[in-house]
């Protein structure tokens, strides 16, 4: 058995995700939060008086630190330059999603993480959940067919108007911000999409308010909406040739659902999750680390481009770019 080495993290970013990360890290064994850096004092000052991490006063302090990982857990326009910088210091990197704005940050990033022969893995929390481990592992024994047809979607209201998710510079908009756990599930249960459609609206601060899509793939289609402008936290349905699953909201936090077969049987799973959810990644990338993996196999680099260059084509129709694009 390969001995259970203590994974020492850096955080780069003390806002609100680093704080449920803090949550998750609590219930993974042999991890330790030893520094932080941000872009401002006091929210660094605040994270580590409560975590008892080391305040670093800039992005070199940080990366020159003892530590084997860095999470990355700022606002995606900054992610590709955070990761690059942390791997060419040597350190393996956990990077929020959406892991880079467009296909081709994330090719330097991928290049980068072989060239160090680092670990990179985008933290795209789902797959990780109890309740898609156990929902994957009864198909395999129970399966429903060939995935032919997928449908899901997340909109959300009341969303402060000073939320990043409304700054273009700082690449937000639904489709960033919500529309990657959709093109999660279109990767995961389709593969690669082979045509996307997608409409949008536009708001005044330049972002997507609201976005639908739809793509095809070999072996079915998709169909997606995601957005700040109404109240739709949907579930995520999945159809098979024997049968088709409902993963009940929220489904990127998933809790249970439901397998209807085609022969009228009725398949409840029921997985509840604890620590608020990040700490089944955590533990993942933990683990691949003490194997001296340098690749996840459930969130692959090819998973994460799959992901991201759906996206460029969906932001494209919808006339979304960013700065430099
Ligand atoms: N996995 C999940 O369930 C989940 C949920 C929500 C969000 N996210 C992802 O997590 C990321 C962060 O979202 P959030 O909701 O935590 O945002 P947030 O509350 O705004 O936190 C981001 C923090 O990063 C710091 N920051 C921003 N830009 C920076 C830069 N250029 N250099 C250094 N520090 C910078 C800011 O710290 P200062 O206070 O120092 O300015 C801010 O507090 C996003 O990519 C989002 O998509 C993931």
């Amino acid at each position: 058995m390969i001995p259970i080495k203590n994974v020492r993290w850096g955080i780069i970013g003390c806002g609100a995700i680093s704080e449920r990360f803090m949550q998750g890290l609590a219930a993974v064994p042999n991890t330790e939060m030893i520094s932080a850096w941000s872009r401002r004092p006091e929210s660094v000052t605040s994270f580590c008086d409560k975590y008892g991490a080391q305040p670093c006063s800039n992005l070199d302090e940080l990366l020159a630190s003892d530590i084997d990982a860095i999470y990355i857990a700022t606002l995606p326009d900054s992610h590709s330059l955070y990761t690059t910088a942390a791997l060419r210091a040597g350190k393996n990197v956990l990077c929020e999603k959406p892991a880079c704005i467009n296909l081709s940050e994330l090719e330097t990033v991928l290049h980068e993480a072989k060239n160090n022969k680092l670990l990179f893995m985008e933290a795209m929390k789902p797959p990780f959940f109890p309740l898609y481990r156990k929902l994957k592992a009864h198909l395999t024994k129970d399966p429903i067919g060939e995935i032919g047809y997928l449908r899901a979607g997340s909109s959300i209201v009341g969303v402060d108007s000073n939320h990043p998710s409304f700054s273009l510079e700082l690449a937000g908009g639904s489709i960033m911000g919500i529309g990657i756990y959709e093109a999660f599930l279109a990767a995961d249960w389709l593969g690669d999409a082979v045509a996307v459609q997608a409409m949008g609206n536009i708001g005044d601060t330049g972002v997507d308010l609201f976005s639908i899509f739809q793509t095809q793939h070999n072996p079915g289609f998709a169909q997606f909406y995601t957005g700040f402008e109404v109240y739709g936290k949907g579930d995520a349905l999945i159809c098979g040739k024997h049968g088709h699953i409902t993963i009940h909201q929220n489904w990127w936090n998933p809790l249970s659902a439901t397998i209807a077969y085609s022969d009228g049987r009725l398949v409840e799973l029921h997985e509840p999750f604890s620590a608020g959810g990040l700490n089944y990644e955590i533990a993942h990338f933990c683990e691949l680390l003490n194997n001296g993996q340098t690749e996840s196999p459930v969130i692959s680099h090819d998973i994460s481009r799959k992901m991201i260059g759906l996206l460029d084509k969906v932001r494209a129709q919808v006339g979304l770019k960013f700065k430099g694009e």
